[in-house]
C-alpha cells in the first residue's frame, strides 16, 4: 500500500486541467458501442474505472483504437463475451453495462473487486427483470456482483426510483433501447442526466418533464463525444483553494451542465468565493471564510461524489454544517459517512452522525486543522479528500492506500504537486 503524507498549510494557485468526465466517459464508450459507424472520443476519463469499461466493450466486440489526433476510435457492434467481464472498482461501469446487455441475445457475465461485490445490485436486478430479463446475482441475497445477465426480448415499463440514482436510471435508458415500446423512469430527485442527453445526441427518440424521462427504442447514431472535465476532480481543488489561505486557482474546461455543480452552490453558500465561466467551463476558487450550511436530502443527489470534500470544507468552516439524507453514502466505493468521520475528526474537527444527518463542527480556519493519519479504505474519493484536509491544515497528515487515486485520477499526486509546491 502506497501513502503519502502532506505538510500544511499550504496554499492553491495556477491553472490546471482535471481528467474527462468518468460519468459522460463510461457512457460515451457504451454508446459509442452501439453505433454502426465509428465514432471518436476526445478527452475520455484515463481512471482505471474507465479503461475497465473500455476494456467491457471490447471484450463484447466493439473495436476501440487510439485515434491518432487524440482520443479514441470506437466501431460498435456487440455480439457477447466469451468470459466474465470485470468492472473493477467501478459501481456505475457494472450497473450501466448490465442496461446495456439486458436485452441482447447473448449472455453476460458482470464482476467486480471485493468493493463492488459488497454494493447493493438489486436496484438494477429488479427495473431490469420488471423489463423481463433474467438476472441472476450472487452471494446470500442473491442481489450482488458477479450479475449473469440472459439476454432476452425486453418490454417497455414505467418505473419510479426507489432511491435517487443516475446509474439506475441509465441502466434502464439502456435497456430501453431494445425494448418493445417506450420506457419511462420517474425520478422523485433528479439526478444526472448524461444518459439522456447522450442518447438523444445519438439520435434517439428521448422526452423529457416533469420529473422524468421516456426513451424509445431504436437505432443508436452516436455523434464524436468531446469529454470535458470532471466537476468531482475540480471540487478537489476548488475546495482547496476556498479553505486555503493566500490562495487563487482556476480549474479548465470542467462539465457545467445540470446536476453536477450542487457543491458550487454549497460552497457559494459558505461563503466561497468562486465563480464560473459557463461558456469555457473554467471555475476559479480564492481563499475564502467560511461558515457554515445544511445541506438537504433533496440536495444531496446534486454533490453526492463530493460530499468527502464538502466535509473538508465544513471542518475548517465556522459553525455546524449538516449533511442530510446520507444513507447512499454508505453503499458508495466504502462507507463514505464512517469514512468521513474518521478523517474530520482525525484532523481536530467534529463530526457525528445522528441518524440520517452527519454533523462537522468546523475548526472556524483552516490553519487551525491538525495532524492526523488515515486510510483511504481503498475509496478514491476519500484518498483526495484526506489529501486537500493534510494540505488545508497546520500539521502533518498520512494518507494510506493512496494508489486508489488511480481509479478516476492517476495524475492526482502531479497535479497537487503543481498546484501546491508539495514535493514527495
Ligand atoms: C454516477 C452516479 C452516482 C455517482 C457515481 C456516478 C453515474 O451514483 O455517485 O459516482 O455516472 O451515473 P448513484 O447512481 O449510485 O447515485
Amino acid at each position: 500500500m502506497k501513502s503519502i503524507t502532506i505538510e500544511g498549510p499550504r496554499r492553491f494557485t495556477g491553472r490546471l486541467r482535471v481528467p474527462g468526465d468518468k460519468s459522460i466517459s463510461h457512457r460515451a464508450l457504451m454508446i459509442a458501442a452501439l453505433g454502426r459507424r465509428p465514432c471518436l472520443i476526445r478527452g475520455l476519463s484515463d481512471g482505471d474505472d474507465v479503461a475497465h469499461t473500455r476494456r467491457a466493450v471490447e471484450a463484447l466486440g466493439a473495436r476501440v483504437e487510439v485515434h491518432g489526433t487524440g482520443g479514441v476510435t470506437v466501431a460498435g457492434g456487440l455480439s457477447g463475451a466469451p468470459a466474465p467481464i470485470y468492472l473493477g472498482n467501478s459501481g456505475t461501469g457494472i450497473r450501466l453495462m448490465a442496461g446495456l446487455v439486458a436485452g441482447r441475445d447473448f449472455t453476460t457475465t458482470l464482476d467486480g473487486d471485493a468493493s463492488v461485490r459488497r454494493r447493493p445490485m438489486d436496484r438494477v436486478i429488479n427495473p431490469l427483470t420488471a423489463m423481463g430479463a433474467l438476472v441472476r446475482g450472487s452471494g446470500e441475497s442473491g442481489t450482488s456482483a458477479p450479475l449473469t445477465v440472459e439476454g432476452r426480448p425486453l418490454r417497455g415499463i414505467k418505473y419510479t426510483l426507489p432511491v435517487a440514482s443516475a446509474q439506475v436510471k441509465g441502466a434502464v435508458l439502456l435497456a430501453a433501447l431494445g425494448a418493445d415500446g417506450p420506457t419511462t423512469v420517474h425520478e422523485p430527485v433528479t439526478t444526472r442526466a448524461h444518459t439522456e442527453e447522450m442518447l438523444a445526441a445519438a439520435g434517439v427518440r428521448v422526452e423529457r418533464g416533469d420529473g422524468a424521462v421516456t426513451v424509445w427504442p431504436g437505432e443508436v447514431d452516436p455523434p464524436d463525444f468531446d469529454v470535458p472535465g470532471d466537476p468531482s476532480q475540480a471540487a478537489f481543488w476548488l475546495v482547496g483553494a476556498c479553505v486555503a489561505e493566500g490562495s487563487d486557482l482556476t480549474v479548465e474546461n470542467v462539465y457545467v451542465g445540470p446536476a453536477r455543480g450542487g457543491f458550487i452552490e454549497v460552497l457559494r453558500r459558505m461563503g466561497a468565493d468562486i465563480t464560473v465561466d459557463s461558456e469555457s467551463g473554467d471555475i476559479r476558487a480564492c481563499s475564502s471564510d467560511l461558515k457554515a450550511t445544511r445541506i438537504a436530502a433533496e440536495e444531496l443527489p446534486g454533490c453526492i461524489d463530493e460530499v468527502p470534500v464538502l466535509a473538508v470544507a465544513a471542518a475548517a468552516a465556522d459553525g455546524i454544517t449538516t449533511f442530510e439524507g446520507i444513507d447512499e453514502l454508505r453503499v458508495k466505493e466504502s462507507d463514505r459517512v464512517a469514512a468521513i468521520v474518521e478523517m474530520v475528526v482525525g484532523v481536530g474537527a467534529g463530526c457525528q452522525v445522528d441518524g440520517h444527518r452527519l454533523v462537522v463542527t468546523g475548526v472556524g480556519q483552516a490553519h487551525e486543522l491538525g495532524s492526523g493519519t488515515f486510510d483511504s479504505h481503498g475509496d478514491h474519493r476519500m484518498a483526495m479528500a484526506a489529501v486537500i484536509a493534510g494540505a488545508a491544515g497546520s500539521g502533518s497528515v498520512t494518507v494510506g492506500g493512496f494508489e486508489a487515486t488511480t481509479t478516476s485520477y492517476p495524475d492526482f499526486a502531479n497535479d497537487f504537486a503543481q498546484s501546491t509546491g508539495w514535493t514527495p
